[in-house]
């Protein structure tokens, strides 16, 4: 990012935040790298977990209003909160595009919609307005493609299913990773199928596609990618190495983890986190409390209130296992996580492999544990274990011998060094993309002119 305040280029972007902390953060990221290249920036978020606007007082903030009551509407059912969100924010939104551009200022005059994918009723918007829509996508390129590849194959029953025999079958587009490691199961509900094509769709009508992802670590599927797409594809993760901007956490966030941090030795200290989204039962919370205790490794875990379902918090957990981890062990409901990675005491990160949890673990070198719940983060999973071959996948049961095992692999044992060895290398080659003719910083180049030469 530019160190000075770039000349504002009298083009505004209006930006469209999908109201979850996973996209919340890689989209206010986004907004600031784009500001740093002379764009304002205008902020359209539901009215549903608002970012907070004092962090950003160069941007101008829009709240649409989304029609979701906290008290009827589950924030775990992703598919009902985007179905929501764009049958309700997209009357508003246009009506609010409509008055901007009728009291438009030659000097400060709307260059394009920029949108999260799930938001896709933001590019109808665009269309109907004749403004260039720009698709982002804060997930891998390679959820892109398989949204691409697996639009339409409905089954009868409701979802689309293939047999076990099929299971192991290499995916060519993906390197060649196998088809239920991809997606996860051998059977995929309608709905989720609607959705990805949906998605798809509106993508193919964007101006632009902007991935949060590092060239090299998914080339030849961004290849695959530009194939499926007519529109450029540019890579230009990662986003919060690019522009490190505010903290847009939704909780607050416990500090006193980093001075934790400060007192224990060079990577030995594997961090757990979740991220915003996760839940698990009350026999997992014990195996894993007790698979820490029993690694004798220093841990820092995250264990987000509400996330146990049936639980405030970790109140289950008995008096025995705290005296037993007294010291070595620090648990906290939120952290700074990007600051937690960086930090030289951790050796490894146990994670869901959310997107932007793993693009943050590569960046800072660390290894990674990876237990991935839904969504796109059993792919992540694979590439960090088969493809990049910088972690360790816990499949299975939750089982605490287990868990020691898989700390004591990544950490301790000669697997574990070699492993250390790749993600350091991973973390070198992230940080050559971003310097100057880097691949991210190109792209970032690219991308400000096409913008501009929509006229
Ligand atoms: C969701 C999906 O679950 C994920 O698979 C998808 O890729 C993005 O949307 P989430 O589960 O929250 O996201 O995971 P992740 O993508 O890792 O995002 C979590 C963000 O919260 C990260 O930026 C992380 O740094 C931050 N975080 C997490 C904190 O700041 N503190 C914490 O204690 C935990």
């Amino acid at each position: 990012m530019e160190k000075q305040e770039a000349k504002r280029l009298g083009h505004r972007l209006v930006l469209v935040v999908y109201p979850f902390q996973g996209h919340i953060n890689p989209m206010l990221q986004l907004a600031t790298i784009l500001y740093s290249k002379g764009f304002s920036i205008t902020i359209a978020h539901p009215q549903f977990n608002s970012p907070n606007h004092e962090n950003h007082p160069e941007f101008h903030f829009v709240s649409i209003p989304d029609g979701l009551s906290k008290t009827n509407f589950s924030p775990s059912n992703f598919m009902a909160a985007i179905s929501a969100l764009n049958s309700n924010c997209e009357a508003p939104f246009q009506q609010y595009m409509e008055e901007m551009m009728k009291v438009e200022d030659p000097h400060d005059r709307v260059a394009g919609v920029v949108y999260d994918g799930f938001m896709h009723f933001a590019q109808v918007v665009a269309i109907n307005l004749k403004l260039p829509g720009i698709n982002v996508r804060t997930s891998a390129a390679a959820t892109l493609l398989l949204f691409a590849v697996f639009p339409d194959a409905h089954h009868e029953k409701g979802y689309i299913s293939f047999p076990e025999s099929l299971a192991q079958a290499p995916v060519p587009e993906l390197q060649s990773l196998d088809l239920k490691g991809i997606l996860g199961s051998t059977e995929i509900p309608t709905p989720i199928l609607e959705l990805r094509a949906t998605v798809t769709d509106t993508t193919k009508k964007a101006s632009a596609i902007i991935v949060n992802t590092v060239h090299f670590l998914e080339q030849q599927t961004l290849t695959k990618v530009q194939e499926h797409f007519p529109s450029p594809v540019f890579s230009l993760g990662p986003f919060h190495k690019l522009a490190p901007s505010a903290s847009s956490s939704l909780l607050k966030e416990d500090s006193s983890c980093i001075s934790w941090l400060d007192k224990q030795a060079p990577k030995s200290v594997i961090c757990i986190s979740f991220g915003s989204m996760v839940s698990m039962d009350e026999k997992e919370l014990v195996e894993m409390a007790w698979g820490l205790a029993n690694s004798e490794q220093p841990f820092l875990w995250v264990v987000r209130p509400g996330s146990v379902r049936g639980l405030e918090w970790i109140e289950l957990l008995p008096e025995s296992f705290k005296e037993r981890v007294e010291g070595r062990g620090c648990i906290v409901k939120w952290a700074p996580q990007k600051e937690v990675l960086a930090h030289g005491a951790v050796g490894g990160f146990w994670s869901h492999c959310g997107w932007n949890s793993t693009l943050e673990s590569v960046c800072e070198g660390v290894p990674m544990l990876c237990r991935p719940y839904f969504g796109d983060q059993g792919l992540s999973a694979k590439y960090v274990c088969s493809v990049w071959k910088v972690g360790l996948e816990l499949e299975g049961d939750l089982e605490r011998g287990k868990i020691e095992r898989a700390i004591r692999r990544l950490m301790v044992e000669t697997e574990g060094v070699e492993i250390r060895q790749r993600a350091k290398d991973l973390k070198h080659k992230a940080e050559l993309c971003l310097s100057e003719d880097g691949s991210t910083y190109n792209a970032l180049n690219e991308l400000a002119q096409h913008i501009l030469s929509f006229g």
